[in-house]
């Protein structure tokens, strides 16, 4: 047993949640569900990033204060993770007011540390990103490469960080943790920003007001990155009342982000914390996007986004968290369509997984009253080693891997049913016995695929196993064997066809 601290990127909240937000905070949740029914001390963090030039620009285009709009959108965002069945420990918001004096006392330190001095910023800046560009991220008419509008040439006197003091011990850390970036294409990018020559980055902005005041200048705030951040630390210190869990926790295990953020987590987030002396998390997690149809980046600010909430209105929150794993390999890019989704919940959930809880049970309550038939299991040999190959799979946060390999169980299992052909067995007496094994072996196999897919669909996984009379989804019960039913209790199907 040990413990893990996971984490999603804080969500800007200029805008309302979208599949973008769910699907790391989803990913998350699997990792964290994971880890707690492996029995390990778990800490799952998401969140809001509150300050800075796009909430503060959204809030004016709307008549709002900052901290109105902020409210209001950060509600949207707490309202998502019960909706998603996120089993997030705490919901920091960077307008908390104790995440602001740690954010102080922390670059505070930096500052004491020598690593940060004043100086003229000049540079084509992106509002919507919140960030300076440096040549190779500067598109045709000096246009953001992400957010395709016009970048913006600013000039002031900033605070900077000393980014470029840490160069060698960046390469030394990447060289001496080759998976703190995963998955290795994404370790590869960021290896060769950091090789190409880091320059000084600004810490701080003198025009804004709607940030964290520089301790040591209070004309300026931080600027919103750093103070982003360092959400992750922060929150430790006050997610608990009259407690803090710094010392249990940190550092990170896993920070899951998307690609459009890779710079600030894998070069400036470990540079600032050897700035301030504190230890590093021990991986970035970069996964890919999710695109629309046309094979198009998915955002707010280009519209054409899937709405979780409609997805989940029609189809549940468990087919929704199923197809954002299944359907794109965690790591990469993938389109996602509504029409999609129907088509995995159709072939997958409804006819593979949930005909096979259906027919399973139905079958033990026609032919055996219920009761599970003592005697020997089948394909002891199909399920052996998948538990640990799950776990393996995530504790590199392969979770389209993992999920795959207990889906080709699902498969095995409903080859299975269809060979023997149980239903002819049972007229037959002399094969009673026979039947007796098929029974019991679909009853722990459709056991023990609901323990592994219970950190993708916790609540058809809940119901699976209360139908199945053995309640706990720990993982001792992941492997095949470990706890065979004795009774089994009548199955509302899982993923009804009528769903729409
Ligand atoms: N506030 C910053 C993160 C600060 S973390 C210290 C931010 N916020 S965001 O709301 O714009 O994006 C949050 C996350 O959503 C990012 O990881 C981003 O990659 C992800 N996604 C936004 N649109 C996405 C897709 N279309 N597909 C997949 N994820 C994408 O960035």
């Amino acid at each position: 047993m040990g413990r893990f601290y996971v984490t999603t990127p804080i969500y800007y909240v200029n805008a309302a949640p979208h599949l973008g937000h769910a699907y790391t905070v989803i990913a998350c949740d699997v990792l964290a569900r994971h880890h707690r029914q492996r029995g390990d001390d778990v800490f799952f963090l998401t969140g809001t990033d509150e300050h800075g030039e796009p909430v503060a620009d959204a809030a004016k285009d709307q008549g709002l204060e900052p901290k109105e709009l902020a409210d209001r959108n950060a509600e949207r965002f707490k309202a998502l993770m019960p909706r998603l069945e996120a089993s997030n420990d705490f919901f920091i918001r960077t307008s908390d007011d104790q995440h602001k004096r740690r954010v102080q006392e922390v670059l505070q330190r930096v500052h004491d540390n020598g690593h940060t001095h004043l100086g003229m910023y000049e540079g084509w800046y992106c509002p919507r990103c919140a960030d300076f560009k440096c040549d190779t991220e500067i598109g045709p008419d000096n246009t953001c490469l992400i957010h395709e509008i016009p970048l913006v040439w600013e000039q002031e006197e900033n605070w900077f960080f000393n980014l470029s003091t840490f160069q060698a011990r960046l390469e030394q850390l990447y060289a001496e943790q080759p998976d703190f970036v995963q998955p290795e294409t994404r370790r590869n990018e960021a290896l060769s920003f950091i090789k190409s020559g880091l320059q000084d980055v600004s810490l701080s902005r003198g025009k804004l007001t709607w940030g964290v005041e520089v301790p040591w200048d209070p004309s300026h705030v931080f600027y919103v990155w750093f103070d982003a951040l360092l959400n992750y630390y922060t929150a430790l210190g006050y997610a608990r009342d009259g407690e803090d869990l710094t010392d249990r926790f940190w550092p990170a295990n896993y920070h899951v982000i998307g690609k459009d953020i890779l710079k600030f987590h894998t070069v400036f987030w470990p540079a600032i914390l050897m700035a301030a002396e504190l230890p590093l998390p021990e991986h970035v997690f970069v996964h890919g996007f999710l695109l629309a149809g046309g094979g198009r980046k998915m955002s707010k600010s280009l519209g054409n986004v899937l709405d979780p909430f409609e997805a989940m209105d029609t189809y549940g929150v468990d087919a929704l968290r199923y197809y954002l794993s299944r359907d794109v390999q965690f790591g990469a890019d993938g389109s996602v369509t509504l029409d999609a989704l129907a088509a995995r919940y159709d072939a997958e959930l409804a006819n593979e997984l949930g005909n096979l809880a259906s027919r399973s049970i139905a079958m033990l309550r026609r032919y055996r009253d219920g009761r599970v038939p003592e005697g020997e299991l089948d394909l002891a040999d199909e399920f052996a080693g998948l538990a640990e190959d799950v776990a393996a799979r995530l504790d590199g946060a392969d979770l389209t891997g993992a999920l795959d390999a207990i889906w080709q169980r699902v498969r095995r299992l409903n080859r299975y049913v269809e060979a023997p052909a149980p239903w002819t067995i049972s007229k037959d007496d002399v094969r009673a016995a026979d039947l007796d094994r098929v029974l019991r072996t679909l009853a722990e196999g459709v056991r023990t695929l609901a323990v592994l897919l219970w950190p993708w669909i916790p609540a058809s996984s809940d119901k699976l196993l209360a139908a199945l009379g053995r309640e706990d989804s720990g993982y001792a019960g992941a492997t095949f064997g470990a706890a065979v039913p004795d009774a089994v209790a009548e199955l509302e199907p899982l993923f009804p066809k009528q769903a729409r």
